[in-house]
């Protein structure tokens, strides 16, 4: 049994404070019953707690999509640019949220957002072979020996890369898939090819799609589909 004010604030991010005004606002019930004391205890495996009569939903993690827009860093904090988690809803951030993997300041995409190490560790391990596809547009034309260049593994300077897919999609674009995340890894692929990246953008990671209707600098809640596919 735990304190009702604890088990709110760990799942929602309120203060114990604010807990306090809700339940003296008559706004907290569990099992149908107004709550009258924040000090109560409950059993979230049976009780039901209410907020405004919307159930609280008890989550171990939690799995965000988001599609980065350019201009944001991969990281928890920044001294000076802004982080993914800027595009984060305040009601997220009392969790440790992180993003799994990392994508450049100016590559745009799918970037997921978690609380779960064993989930991030999982589809970015190198080991794992999870692919990652990217939409690319150089600034030369796409040509076959860079299809079979990637295909046969490009020399970079810290190692041979991992056979990867590129399928040409227009004269200057296509889509590049990887099993590995290498520091500017495409960038320096086609670096090898005196191309230069004008734009990436990340439309998958393993299962997870980049949602059509999710725009730039938005985010979602994974889908009941998508959390399934989680402990696939
Ligand atoms: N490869 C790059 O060069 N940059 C990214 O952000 C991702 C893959």
């Amino acid at each position: 049994m735990e304190r009702i004010d604890k088990v709110i604030s760990n799942q929602v991010g309120y203060s114990r404070k604010e807990v306090k005004e809700l339940v003296k606002k008559k706004r907290v019930k569990v099992d149908g019953v107004i709550v009258t004391n924040s000090d109560i205890k409950v059993d979230t495996s049976i009780n039901k707690i209410f907020i405004d009569d919307e159930e609280l939903i008890f989550k171990k993690y939690v799995y965000l999509m988001l599609n980065k827009p350019k201009g944001y860093i991969s990281a928890t904090e920044d001294r000076s640019l802004p982080t993914v988690l800027d595009l984060i809803d305040e009601k997220y951030l009392h969790r440790n949220l992180f993003p799994a993997g990392r994508l450049d300041k100016d590559t745009t995409g799918l970037m997921i957002i978690t609380d779960d190490g064993d989930f991030a560790h999982n589809i970015l391990s190198p080991k794992k072979h999870v692919k990652k596809s990217y939409e690319v547009v150089i600034d030369k034309k796409i040509t076959n020996e860079m299809v079979l260049g990637f295909r046969d593994g490009i020399k970079l300077i810290d190692g041979e890369c991992k056979s990867s897919e590129l399928e040409i999609t227009g004269e200057y674009s296509g889509i590049v898939t990887l099993t590995e995340g290498r520091y500017h890894q495409i960038k320096r692929m086609f670096g090898c090819f005196g191309a230069e990246v004008v734009e990436l953008n990340r439309i998958s990671m393993g299962n997870f799609y980049l949602p059509e209707d999710l725009e730039l600098g938005e985010f979602r809640e994974f889908t009941e589909e998508e959390l399934k596919k989680v402990v696939e």
